[in-house]
């Protein structure tokens, strides 16, 4: 694309897992496309990403938070002041460095950085930003932020929601940092964002615009939304100018797709809850009696550094042995792609579900908060991909349930059904990434509008 000179572009994202994810493959199209791209994250990022960063075609830079390295940043309180107090001054004086000797045509912000967009317009560097969630949630946040639409009461959650271009769906179903039950740094968190948003100017989402098609038409007169996904590792996509470089910050267990070669194909159950999400011994004993009792092959992803884990009951790995894998970090992407794998159930993060929604795997949704009981009501309702378990008021989904949910999308007329939706939207999905589809454009209508004509 640049032929005289090679453009730069700087990135900015926390470091969680799905965040950095989305942020570096849209870094990796850019550099596929000839620009040099810098990713900054926090240097707690850089202590806990687990592969050789010189082997990225995209570079990192990294500020401090403010918060020593052996913190514990479960504590949201505590980072978020730091973060906005401390780190915010560390990421000016490291982006005053960086445009010493660089000169970016753009800096594109995680949303999730509430400070990052008046540091960048503090340095006169045109600000664009990746939407990391599905557009449905940009559109919900913006409507009550910007006070654009009325909201029922956010404290009875039977409450009807009606918004534009969404179906009628209940208050419990909004992102979880609406909702009074919510902590309330959550909420001031994303209502700076969204008066920070004025100084964006180009917003483009991991989604893809067939899946949100009347969503994203309704943000047209608003602030639109660009969406240039699904976003997935341009690699998976056979982009061979990319390398397989991941963020990840688990060692990943590769050995588990030599496991999944093993078995027959459309008969494993993958479960994995992202990386943030813990589930408490009374989830996490339902989920494991069905899986011992389903007769059925699972794989299923439990990260072992959390303080909080649950355990395993006594005696079901023996129990399952052979039909039951349990890894600590797979290679999801590769998983989700793998002919053997019937279904996913899945927290809903919305990383995981673009990935479902690219490889055509039905998802029976399990969500946990921010905005996966958002997504999980899109899956069942909208996408009509999956199956939403309905859970008791400790958010447990009992053994009954889950054994519905996984008859559902495994077995029987409902199950073709599903799998049908899900094809279908792999295949819309592909289109929007190839040649002339429809998050192709996007991306290069913005390279042209935005990074080249402001530079
Ligand atoms: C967080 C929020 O919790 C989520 O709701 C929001 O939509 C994005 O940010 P997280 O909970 O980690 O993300 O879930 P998700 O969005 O699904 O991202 C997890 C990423 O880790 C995915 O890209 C997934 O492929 C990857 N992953 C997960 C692995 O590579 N291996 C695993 O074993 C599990």
């Amino acid at each position: 694309m640049p032929k005289e000179k090679t453009l730069e572009i700087l990135m900015v994202t926390m470091p969680y897992q799905g965040h950095l994810n989305p942020m570096l493959n849209l870094g990796k199209q850019l550099v596929s496309k000839g620009f040099h791209v810098t990713l900054i994250t926090t240097e707690d990022g850089r202590h806990r990403m687990k592969q050789n960063l010189h082997n990225s075609e995209v570079q990192f830079e990294f500020f401090s938070d403010g918060l020593s390295l052996d913190f514990d940043r479960s504590n949201g309180d505590a980072l978020i002041n730091s973060i906005n107090v401390q780190g915010s001054k560390n990421l000016f004086t490291l982006l005053t460095r960086l445009t010493k000797v660089h000169n970016y045509s753009c800096v594109i912000v995680n949303p999730f950085v509430p400070f990052a967009i008046d540091v960048i317009a503090d340095h006169g560097i045109p600000c664009a930003m990746l939407w990391i969630q599905a557009s449905a949630l940009y559109s919900i946040y913006y409507r009550y932020y910007k006070n654009i639409d009325s909201f029922p009461n956010l404290e009875d959650p039977n409450e009807k929601v009606h918004l534009p271009s969404f179906p009628v769906f209940d208050v419990r179903d909004l992102p979880s940092f609406m909702l009074p039950s919510s902590p309330p740094h959550f909420g001031a968190y994303m209502n700076d964002l969204f008066q920070s948003l004025d100084k964006v100017k180009w917003v483009l989402g991991t989604s893809f615009y067939e899946i949100e098609e009347d969503i994203v038409k309704s943000m047209d007169s608003l602030k639109p939304i660009y969406p240039i996904g699904p976003s997935v590792s341009p690699f998976l996509l056979g982009k061979k100018e990319t390398t397989d470089f991941r963020a990840d910050m688990w060692n990943v267990e590769d050995s588990c797709i030599e496991w999944l070669d093993n078995k027959q194909p459309s008969s494993v159950i993958y479960i994995s809850f992202g990386s943030i999400t813990v589930l408490s011994q009374k989830q996490m004993n339902s989920l494991a009696t069905t899986l011992k009792n389903s007769n059925k092959s699972f794989l299923w992803v439990i990260r072992s550094d959390d303080s909080n884990a649950s355990e395993l009951p006594l005696e079901f790995l023996e129990e399952t042995k052979g039909r039951g894998l349990v890894v600590k970090w797979s290679p999801q992407e590769k998983v989700l792609m793998h002919p053997s794998v019937a279904c996913f159930i899945s927290h809903c993060g919305w990383n995981s579900t673009l990935e479902t929604l690219v490889t055509g795997v039905p998802i029976i949704c399990y969500p946990d908060w921010t905005d996966q009981r958002t997504n999980a009501m899109l899956i069942e309702n909208v996408f009509k991909n999956g199956v939403n378990l309905k859970c008791d008021e400790d958010m447990v989904a009992s053994t009954e349930e889950i054994e519905r949910c996984i008859r559902k999308v495994m077995e029987g007329p409902s199950a073709f059904k599903i799998k049908k939706k899900a094809m279908e939207i792999k295949e819309s999905a592909m289109k929007s990434l190839q040649d002339g589809g429809t998050s192709h454009q996007n991306l290069d209508k913005f390279i042209k509008e935005f990074i080249i004509t402001n530079t």
